[in-house]
């Protein structure tokens, strides 16, 4: 039975990830989640399995490697599939220095326990043994409003305090690949949407503020390009790649699925009108007037698009939840988990609602 530690199994994308793989392989493997628990990280999300014998949740910050060390002591770990970061873009604007903290830093403390955990006295490493770094396509840049796309050759121009950090971290897990050999992957992602996405990204921002008749906050001129994935697409390209990718290779995953960010707002009034239910009084909330233009995001890239050619035809990913079909599923999960959104925005949340958009 092989061991996964995942970092970040509480947040977004790595809560579904735990979801996906208990799902797929049941009791046939075994799961370390590693979490800090910032604002962006929920054990709610994971209450559905935390229950299981072959779970365990560990409070600890990747930055520490004590604890990390101790984690690796402990457990005969396989597999690494590290998710844990400070991940809004709008946050890093305002304050960079976590970010540099725990995507740099911390990426370097969890490379370098996994190191000593599975390096062998001649230098080579232990059979088996894998290391997967979730990234993130915002490493490249910015594409024209014309057909290029993002490959694994494109060359990395970072421009937030985010993508620079991300970028750092896929710099230094590359280094160990090709300094040590260290078994590992990278992979690059486009922006994920679907259930337990904090309310601070585009999606469900809109479904939150929409059901409560709040202005939906729209930056610059609303065409800002993103290439939007079902976040349980992604999870089966991470899986795909730890099982069928080549080792030391980099792997873009997208879906193909380019809006414009209007767009996007338009879909969700539209979804959101038909799925409420006649009679529920926050129909009357939800309109296309409480669209909103205000103040630009601070270096904001213009498009993003991934070609996912290479994920498809090494290891047959395809991405398989239509948009259409997918924000249909968010929207009802975000109505359905109304206690979650209460739970998440409660405290801080307003505090950071108030700073971030008091000035746009
Ligand atoms: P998230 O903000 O929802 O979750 C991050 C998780 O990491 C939280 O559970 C948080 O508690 C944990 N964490 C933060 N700092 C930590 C620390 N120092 N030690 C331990 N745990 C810590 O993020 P997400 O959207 O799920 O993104 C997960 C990963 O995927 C990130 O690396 C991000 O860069 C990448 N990514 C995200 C997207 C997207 O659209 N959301 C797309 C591509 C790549
Ligand atoms: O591309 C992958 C990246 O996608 C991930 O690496 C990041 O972790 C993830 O947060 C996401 O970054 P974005 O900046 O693209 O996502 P966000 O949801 O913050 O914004 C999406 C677009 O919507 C972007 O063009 C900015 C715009 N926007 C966002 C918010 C929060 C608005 O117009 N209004 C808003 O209030």
């Amino acid at each position: 039975m092989k061991t996964y530690l995942v970092t970040g199994g509480a947040g977004f994308i790595g809560s579904n990830y735990i979801h996906y793989m208990f799902e797929k392989y049941g009791d046939d493997i075994r799961i370390l989640n590693v979490d800090k628990l910032t604002y962006a990280g929920n054990l709610e999300n994971l209450k559905d399995v935390q229950d299981r014998e072959n779970y365990t949740f560990i409070k600890a910050d990747i930055c520490d490697s004590a604890a990390i060390e101790r984690i690796f002591q402990e457990n005969t770990v396989d597999r690494v599939v590290h998710f844990a970061a400070e991940s809004h873009v709008d946050r890093s604007i305002k304050d960079p220095e976590v970010f540099v903290k725990t995507n740099v830093l911390g990426t370097l403390v969890l490379l370098n326990a996994a190191k000593a955990a599975w390096e062998l006295p001649d230098g080579s490493f232990m059979e088996g043994k894998r290391f997967l770094h979730v990234s993130t396509d915002e490493v490249y840049g910015s594409l024209s409003e014309e057909g290029e796309y993002f490959y694994e050759t494109t060359p990395y121009d970072p421009h937030s305090p985010y993508s620079a950090s991300k970028a750092s971290s896929d710099m230094l897990v590359k280094s160990y690949m090709d300094t040590y050999r260290f078994p590992a992957n990278i992979t690059n992602c486009s922006n994920n949407y679907g259930p337990y996405q904090f309310p601070e990204k585009l999606i469900p921002l809109m479904i939150h503020n929409a059901l409560a008749g709040k202005p939906l906050p729209v930056y610059g001129d609303g065409k800002n390009v993103r290439d939007w994935l079902y976040v349980m697409d992604h999870a089966k390209g991470i899986d795909l790649v730890m099982e069928k990718g080549r080792l030391f290779e980099t792997y873009n995953i997208g879906g193909h699925n380019e809006k414009q960010n209007i767009e996007i707002i338009h879909i969700i009034l539209d979804t959101l009108k038909e799925l409420l239910p006649e009679g529920d009084e926050r129909r009357a909330l939800v309109s296309e007037k409480l669209i909103t233009y205000v103040t630009d995001r601070k270096g904001h890239d213009r498009r993003y698009a991934i070609a996912p050619d290479k994920i498809r035809s090494e290891t047959g990913w395809e991405p398989e939840t239509p948009f259409a079909e997918g924000i249909k599923k968010t929207i009802a999960w975000y109505l359905a988990n109304e206690p979650w959104i209460e739970n998440v925005t409660s405290g801080d949340y307003q505090k950071y609602y108030a700073e971030m958009y008091q000035n746009r």
